[in-house]
Protein backbone atom coordinates (compact mmCIF):
# COMPACT_ATOMS: atom_id res chain seq x y z
CA UNK A 1 0.00 0.00 0.00
CA UNK A 2 1.56 3.60 -0.90
CA UNK A 3 1.50 6.29 1.82
CA UNK A 4 -0.15 9.16 0.62
CA UNK A 5 1.74 12.47 0.26
CA UNK A 6 1.56 15.22 3.51
CA UNK A 7 -1.31 17.72 2.43
CA UNK A 8 -0.60 21.21 2.12
CA UNK A 9 -2.01 24.31 3.91
CA UNK A 10 -4.40 25.13 1.08
CA UNK A 11 -5.94 21.48 0.71
CA UNK A 12 -6.05 21.18 4.97
CA UNK A 13 -7.80 24.37 5.02
CA UNK A 14 -10.39 23.93 2.16
CA UNK A 15 -11.07 20.15 3.45
CA UNK A 16 -12.33 22.36 6.62
CA UNK A 17 -16.25 22.14 7.48
CA UNK A 18 -17.24 25.40 6.64
CA UNK A 19 -18.35 26.53 10.35
CA UNK A 20 -14.87 25.55 11.55
CA UNK A 21 -12.74 28.63 13.48
CA UNK A 22 -10.63 28.82 10.68
CA UNK A 23 -12.88 29.54 8.05
CA UNK A 24 -14.94 31.63 10.16
CA UNK A 25 -12.14 33.95 10.88
CA UNK A 26 -10.89 33.86 7.22
CA UNK A 27 -13.96 34.89 5.80
CA UNK A 28 -14.07 37.37 8.78
CA UNK A 29 -11.07 38.91 8.11
CA UNK A 30 -11.41 39.17 4.14
CA UNK A 31 -14.84 40.52 4.38
CA UNK A 32 -13.28 43.41 7.06
CA UNK A 33 -10.37 44.19 4.66
CA UNK A 34 -13.00 43.81 1.13
CA UNK A 35 -14.84 46.21 3.09
CA UNK A 36 -12.12 48.63 4.19
CA UNK A 37 -11.12 48.92 0.67
CA UNK A 38 -14.30 49.93 -0.58
CA UNK A 39 -14.51 52.74 2.24
CA UNK A 40 -10.86 53.61 1.29
CA UNK A 41 -11.20 54.39 -2.53
CA UNK A 42 -14.52 55.69 -1.77
CA UNK A 43 -12.93 57.96 0.50
CA UNK A 44 -10.11 58.87 -1.87
CA UNK A 45 -11.87 59.52 -4.74
CA UNK A 46 -14.73 61.61 -3.01
CA UNK A 47 -12.44 63.87 -1.56
CA UNK A 48 -12.06 66.20 -4.20
CA UNK A 49 -16.20 66.33 -4.70
CA UNK A 50 -16.18 67.28 -0.84
CA UNK A 51 -13.38 69.59 -1.21
CA UNK A 52 -15.78 71.47 -4.45
CA UNK A 53 -18.52 71.24 -2.29
CA UNK A 54 -17.14 73.54 0.76
CA UNK A 55 -16.03 75.59 -1.45
CA UNK A 56 -19.35 76.19 -3.00
CA UNK A 57 -20.39 75.95 0.57
CA UNK A 58 -18.90 78.97 1.46
CA UNK A 59 -19.80 80.88 -1.46
CA UNK A 60 -23.50 80.19 -0.84
CA UNK A 61 -22.67 81.75 2.96
CA UNK A 62 -21.15 84.81 1.80
CA UNK A 63 -23.63 85.31 -0.99
CA UNK A 64 -26.64 85.15 1.58
CA UNK A 65 -25.07 87.19 4.12
CA UNK A 66 -24.67 89.68 1.57
CA UNK A 67 -28.26 89.29 0.51
CA UNK A 68 -27.42 88.27 -2.98
CA UNK A 69 -28.25 84.38 -2.50
CA UNK A 70 -31.55 83.21 -4.38
CA UNK A 71 -32.72 79.60 -5.31
CA UNK A 72 -31.49 78.13 -8.54
CA UNK A 73 -28.90 81.00 -8.99
CA UNK A 74 -25.31 80.44 -10.44
CA UNK A 75 -23.08 80.24 -7.33
CA UNK A 76 -19.77 80.83 -9.10
CA UNK A 77 -20.83 83.31 -11.57
CA UNK A 78 -23.03 84.94 -8.58
CA UNK A 79 -19.60 84.86 -6.46
CA UNK A 80 -17.31 86.36 -8.71
CA UNK A 81 -19.47 89.97 -8.02
CA UNK A 82 -17.20 89.79 -4.42
CA UNK A 83 -12.90 90.20 -4.75
CA UNK A 84 -11.02 88.20 -2.10
CA UNK A 85 -8.61 89.99 0.10
CA UNK A 86 -6.29 88.76 2.40
CA UNK A 87 -6.25 91.06 5.51
CA UNK A 88 -3.83 92.09 7.72
CA UNK A 89 -5.76 92.53 11.03
CA UNK A 90 -3.19 94.72 13.14
CA UNK A 91 -2.33 97.05 10.62
CA UNK A 92 -5.79 97.01 8.69
CA UNK A 93 -4.04 96.84 5.59
CA UNK A 94 -4.58 94.42 2.82
CA UNK A 95 -1.58 92.08 2.15
CA UNK A 96 0.12 91.35 -1.00
CA UNK A 97 2.09 88.29 0.38
CA UNK A 98 -0.82 85.66 0.13
CA UNK A 99 -2.94 84.89 -3.12
CA UNK A 100 -6.32 85.75 -1.35
CA UNK A 101 -8.48 82.75 -3.48
CA UNK A 102 -6.49 80.06 -1.81
CA UNK A 103 -5.47 81.24 1.69
CA UNK A 104 -6.58 78.84 4.23
CA UNK A 105 -7.87 81.28 7.67
CA UNK A 106 -8.38 78.07 9.68
CA UNK A 107 -4.16 76.95 8.64
CA UNK A 108 -3.54 80.45 9.13
CA UNK A 109 -4.60 80.28 12.56
CA UNK A 110 -2.61 77.40 13.95
CA UNK A 111 0.61 78.12 11.92
CA UNK A 112 2.99 79.84 14.48
CA UNK A 113 4.45 82.04 11.90
CA UNK A 114 1.21 83.49 10.89
CA UNK A 115 -0.70 83.31 14.56
CA UNK A 116 -0.66 84.54 17.61
CA UNK A 117 -2.07 82.86 20.90
CA UNK A 118 -4.51 84.74 22.88
CA UNK A 119 -3.83 86.22 26.67
CA UNK A 120 -7.25 87.62 26.64
CA UNK A 121 -9.54 85.14 24.47
CA UNK A 122 -13.19 86.15 25.17
CA UNK A 123 -14.17 84.42 22.15
CA UNK A 124 -12.56 81.34 23.23
CA UNK A 125 -10.58 80.70 20.01
CA UNK A 126 -6.95 80.11 21.51
CA UNK A 127 -4.93 81.37 18.91
CA UNK A 128 -6.12 84.17 16.64
CA UNK A 129 -4.38 84.58 12.61
CA UNK A 130 -2.58 87.39 11.97
CA UNK A 131 -4.23 87.94 8.36
CA UNK A 132 -7.95 86.85 6.96
CA UNK A 133 -9.65 86.48 3.94
CA UNK A 134 -12.29 89.42 3.80
CA UNK A 135 -14.59 89.67 0.60
CA UNK A 136 -15.31 93.04 -0.64
CA UNK A 137 -18.37 93.73 -3.00
CA UNK A 138 -18.41 96.86 -4.86
CA UNK A 139 -22.16 98.21 -6.35
CA UNK A 140 -23.07 98.39 -10.06
CA UNK A 141 -20.77 101.77 -10.13
CA UNK A 142 -17.90 100.15 -8.74
CA UNK A 143 -17.80 102.22 -5.53
CA UNK A 144 -17.86 99.86 -2.54
CA UNK A 145 -20.91 98.52 -0.90
CA UNK A 146 -20.45 95.80 1.57
CA UNK A 147 -17.45 94.17 2.95
CA UNK A 148 -17.93 90.32 4.35
CA UNK A 149 -15.95 89.61 7.19
CA UNK A 150 -15.31 85.98 9.19
CA UNK A 151 -15.36 85.58 12.15
CA UNK A 152 -15.50 82.36 15.40
CA UNK A 153 -15.51 81.90 18.28
CA UNK A 154 -16.85 79.84 21.03
CA UNK A 155 -20.82 79.16 21.56
CA UNK A 156 -22.00 76.64 24.29
CA UNK A 157 -20.88 73.04 22.65
CA UNK A 158 -18.94 74.38 19.64
CA UNK A 159 -16.96 77.13 17.47
CA UNK A 160 -19.24 78.83 15.84
CA UNK A 161 -17.66 80.08 12.16
CA UNK A 162 -20.03 82.74 10.32
CA UNK A 163 -19.92 85.69 8.30
CA UNK A 164 -20.74 89.53 9.32
CA UNK A 165 -21.88 91.95 6.53
CA UNK A 166 -21.33 95.55 6.96
CA UNK A 167 -21.92 98.58 4.75
CA UNK A 168 -19.19 100.63 3.31
CA UNK A 169 -19.67 103.05 5.92
CA UNK A 170 -17.63 100.53 8.35
CA UNK A 171 -20.75 100.96 10.86
CA UNK A 172 -23.83 99.71 9.48
CA UNK A 173 -24.58 95.86 9.74
CA UNK A 174 -26.23 94.33 7.30
CA UNK A 175 -25.89 90.81 8.12
CA UNK A 176 -24.50 87.85 9.97
CA UNK A 177 -24.56 84.45 9.60
CA UNK A 178 -22.91 81.20 10.68
CA UNK A 179 -21.81 78.12 8.76
CA UNK A 180 -20.66 75.87 10.41
CA UNK A 181 -21.61 75.16 14.38
CA UNK A 182 -22.56 72.34 16.86
CA UNK A 183 -25.17 74.14 18.65
CA UNK A 184 -28.15 71.80 19.62
CA UNK A 185 -31.06 72.45 17.39
CA UNK A 186 -33.82 74.21 18.59
CA UNK A 187 -31.91 75.95 21.50
CA UNK A 188 -28.56 77.19 20.29
CA UNK A 189 -28.82 76.31 16.61
CA UNK A 190 -31.39 78.79 16.47
CA UNK A 191 -28.97 81.00 15.26
CA UNK A 192 -29.90 79.67 12.02
CA UNK A 193 -33.29 80.93 12.17
CA UNK A 194 -34.33 83.12 9.24
CA UNK A 195 -36.12 85.39 11.68
CA UNK A 196 -33.11 85.89 14.37
CA UNK A 197 -30.53 86.54 11.58
CA UNK A 198 -33.16 89.31 10.15
CA UNK A 199 -33.10 91.01 13.22
CA UNK A 200 -28.86 91.79 12.70
CA UNK A 201 -29.83 94.03 9.64
CA UNK A 202 -29.44 97.44 9.83
CA UNK A 203 -28.04 97.12 13.53
CA UNK A 204 -24.88 99.52 14.42
CA UNK A 205 -21.96 98.74 15.45
CA UNK A 206 -20.32 102.03 16.96
CA UNK A 207 -22.46 104.39 18.92
CA UNK A 208 -21.89 108.27 18.18
CA UNK A 209 -18.67 108.66 20.70
CA UNK A 210 -17.30 105.76 18.11
CA UNK A 211 -17.41 103.08 21.38
CA UNK A 212 -18.08 99.39 20.12
CA UNK A 213 -21.83 99.01 21.23
CA UNK A 214 -23.15 96.26 19.35
CA UNK A 215 -24.41 94.11 22.19
CA UNK A 216 -26.56 90.15 22.12
CA UNK A 217 -28.44 90.71 25.35
CA UNK A 218 -31.77 89.46 27.03
CA UNK A 219 -32.22 93.57 26.82
CA UNK A 220 -31.40 96.44 25.16
CA UNK A 221 -27.82 98.33 25.86
CA UNK A 222 -27.97 101.75 27.29
CA UNK A 223 -27.13 103.04 23.69
CA UNK A 224 -30.07 101.84 22.34
CA UNK A 225 -32.14 99.52 20.40
CA UNK A 226 -29.44 100.56 17.25
CA UNK A 227 -27.30 98.30 18.92
CA UNK A 228 -29.24 95.03 20.22
CA UNK A 229 -30.11 92.11 19.12
CA UNK A 230 -32.42 89.85 21.31
CA UNK A 231 -30.70 86.85 22.56
CA UNK A 232 -31.99 83.15 21.94
CA UNK A 233 -34.97 82.51 23.89
CA UNK A 234 -34.20 79.18 25.65
CA UNK A 235 -30.19 79.52 24.54
CA UNK A 236 -28.35 82.21 26.70
CA UNK A 237 -25.36 80.26 26.73
CA UNK A 238 -25.17 80.69 22.87
CA UNK A 239 -26.57 83.59 22.67
CA UNK A 240 -23.20 85.16 25.03
CA UNK A 241 -20.74 83.07 22.52
CA UNK A 242 -22.14 85.20 20.11
CA UNK A 243 -21.96 88.22 22.08
CA UNK A 244 -18.32 88.01 23.06
CA UNK A 245 -17.43 86.88 19.25
CA UNK A 246 -18.78 89.30 17.48
CA UNK A 247 -17.39 91.91 20.36
CA UNK A 248 -13.90 90.41 19.75
CA UNK A 249 -14.08 90.17 16.19
CA UNK A 250 -15.23 94.03 15.80
CA UNK A 251 -13.07 95.36 18.52
CA UNK A 252 -9.41 96.22 18.86
CA UNK A 253 -7.89 92.81 18.36
CA UNK A 254 -10.35 92.03 15.15
CA UNK A 255 -11.31 94.30 12.64
CA UNK A 256 -11.47 97.72 14.63
CA UNK A 257 -8.10 99.28 12.17
CA UNK A 258 -9.93 98.18 9.10
CA UNK A 259 -13.47 99.72 9.77
CA UNK A 260 -12.20 103.01 10.91
CA UNK A 261 -10.09 102.86 7.43
CA UNK A 262 -14.09 101.98 5.87
CA UNK A 263 -15.04 104.66 7.63
CA UNK A 264 -12.13 107.32 6.94
CA UNK A 265 -13.68 105.78 2.98
CA UNK A 266 -10.04 104.80 2.91
CA UNK A 267 -10.23 101.62 1.84
C1 LIG B 1 -29.63 68.89 26.13
C2 LIG B 1 -29.50 70.38 26.29
C3 LIG B 1 -28.96 71.12 25.25
C4 LIG B 1 -28.82 72.49 25.37
N1 LIG B 1 -28.27 73.19 24.34
C5 LIG B 1 -28.10 74.53 24.48
C6 LIG B 1 -27.49 75.28 23.44
O1 LIG B 1 -27.15 74.80 22.35
N2 LIG B 1 -27.32 76.61 23.65
C7 LIG B 1 -27.70 77.23 24.84
O2 LIG B 1 -27.49 78.41 24.98
N3 LIG B 1 -28.31 76.51 25.79
C8 LIG B 1 -28.52 75.19 25.66
N4 LIG B 1 -29.10 74.50 26.64
C9 LIG B 1 -29.68 75.24 27.77
C10 LIG B 1 -28.64 75.74 28.73
O3 LIG B 1 -28.20 74.71 29.52
C11 LIG B 1 -29.26 76.85 29.57
O4 LIG B 1 -30.32 76.33 30.28
C12 LIG B 1 -29.77 77.97 28.70
O5 LIG B 1 -28.73 78.48 27.92
C13 LIG B 1 -30.36 79.08 29.53
O6 LIG B 1 -31.06 79.94 28.64
P1 LIG B 1 -32.31 80.80 29.11
O7 LIG B 1 -31.78 81.66 30.23
O8 LIG B 1 -32.72 81.60 27.90
O9 LIG B 1 -33.36 79.84 29.54
C14 LIG B 1 -29.25 73.13 26.55
C15 LIG B 1 -29.79 72.38 27.59
C16 LIG B 1 -29.92 71.02 27.46
C17 LIG B 1 -30.50 70.24 28.60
Amino acid sequence: MSEQAPKGFFARFKELPVDSTPKTIFVAVTLCLFCSMIVSVAAVSLRPVQEANKVRDKQVNILQVAGLYEDGVDVAEAFAAFEPRVLELASGDFSADFDATTFDDRAAADDPELSRELVEDPASIGRQANFVTVYLLNDDAGNLDKVILPLHGYGLWSTLYGFIAVEENGNDIYGLQFYSHAETPGLGAEVDNPRWKSLWNGKRLHDDTGTLAITVDKTAPAAGADFHIDALAGATLTSRGVDNLVKFWMGEEGYATFLAKLKEGAV
